[in-house]
């Protein structure tokens, strides 16, 4: 394993790819267009100046990282790459279609990893004629700096796949939990539900946001409240991980008003400036 691809530049992917020039492998990077991967780029540069400034990276490190990355805009780049990790849209349409294009091109040991955080594993890797070979990493937000992936492994992941998925993870410098092909895996489904409560007792009235939040960082220990984590995840990101639970596990996980509302007003959290609070 040498060549890693990345398929989606966004808040996820972008940081995905840091991980994996982090442990040194080629990476290349992919999206649909060159204002995207602009984006994805000047995310990646923007999070390793600020760890220079810091003093938590050198400089000489800091360019060998960018070194090793290739951001390109044609899926074709992929073909010799050892491993690809998809991170586009939380859609499972979209992301059966790019399985299915990356099984066209890419070479039949590349292995391929979506970075879904509530979706089928299975049914995405049925969409390729490789399943054995496909398999989920559910990277955390900073996925820059998260020490844990949850891997989970599809109804046909084989051993080797998830035994060199491990060993990639943790050369990069990761810690893993595997667990099963679940709505959600282990994680989300504890998380986004917390999430989704902070918005009905916002929207009840029972506490203010700060309050709320305060509360979960100083009560619970949290280093981000869960509104102003909704806010640097992106609430329509959070929104469509809600409605993907209740539509797999039912009524109990129905999306707040609220979340629902903000989304619609475009209040989309940090990356358009308004969430739950205000960055202009
Ligand atoms: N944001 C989070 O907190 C978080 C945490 C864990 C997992 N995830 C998961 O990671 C994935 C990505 O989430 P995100 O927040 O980075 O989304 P995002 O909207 O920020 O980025 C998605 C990127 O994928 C690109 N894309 C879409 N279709 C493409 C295609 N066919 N080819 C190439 N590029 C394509 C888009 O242009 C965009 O840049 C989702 O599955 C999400 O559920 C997100």
């Amino acid at each position: 394993m040498e060549k890693i691809g990345v398929i989606g530049m966004g808040a996820m992917g972008s940081q995905i790819g840091l991980v994996f020039a982090g442990g040194s492998f080629q990476t290349i990077m992919v999206d649909q267009n060159q204002e995207r991967i602009d984006w994805g780029m000047n995310n990646i540069k923007k999070l390793l100046s600020r760890r220079v400034q810091k003093g938590k990276l050198e400089q000489p490190e800091m360019e060998k990282m960018l070194s090793q990355i290739r951001p390109v805009e044609d899926i074709h780049e992929l073909k010799n790459a050892d491993m690809v990790v998809e991170a586009v849209f939380e859609d499972i349409s979209v992301k059966r279609e790019v399985f299915a294009e990356l099984d066209r091109i890419c070479d039949e040991k590349t292995i391929l990893a979506t970075n879904t955080s509530t979706l089928c594993v299975s049914e995405i890797a049925a969409a390729t004629g490789r399943p054995e070979r496909c398999i989920g990493t559910h990277f955390l937000i900073p996925a820059a700096f998260t020490p844990l992936v949850e891997v989970s492994r599809g109804l046909e992941t084989s051993d080797e796949t998830h035994q060199k998925v491990i060993e990639v993870l943790k050369r990069c410098g990761k810690e893993t939990v595997t667990v099963d092909d679940a709505p959600a895996f282990v994680i989300n489904r504890l998380y986004i539900p917390l999430l989704n409560e902070a918005f009905l007792v916002l929207q009840e009235g029972i506490a203010t946001a700060e309050e709320i939040d305060l509360a979960c960082v100083k009560g619970l220990g949290f280093p981000l409240g869960p509104l102003a984590a909704t806010d640097a995840s992106g609430l329509d990101v959070v929104l469509s991980c809600v409605e993907s639970l209740h539509e797999q596990l039912g009524d109990k996980y129905r999306p707040a008003q609220l979340l629902r509302k903000l989304v619609k007003a475009g209040h989309l959290g940090r990356k358009s400036g308004k969430g739950v609070y205000d960055y202009t």
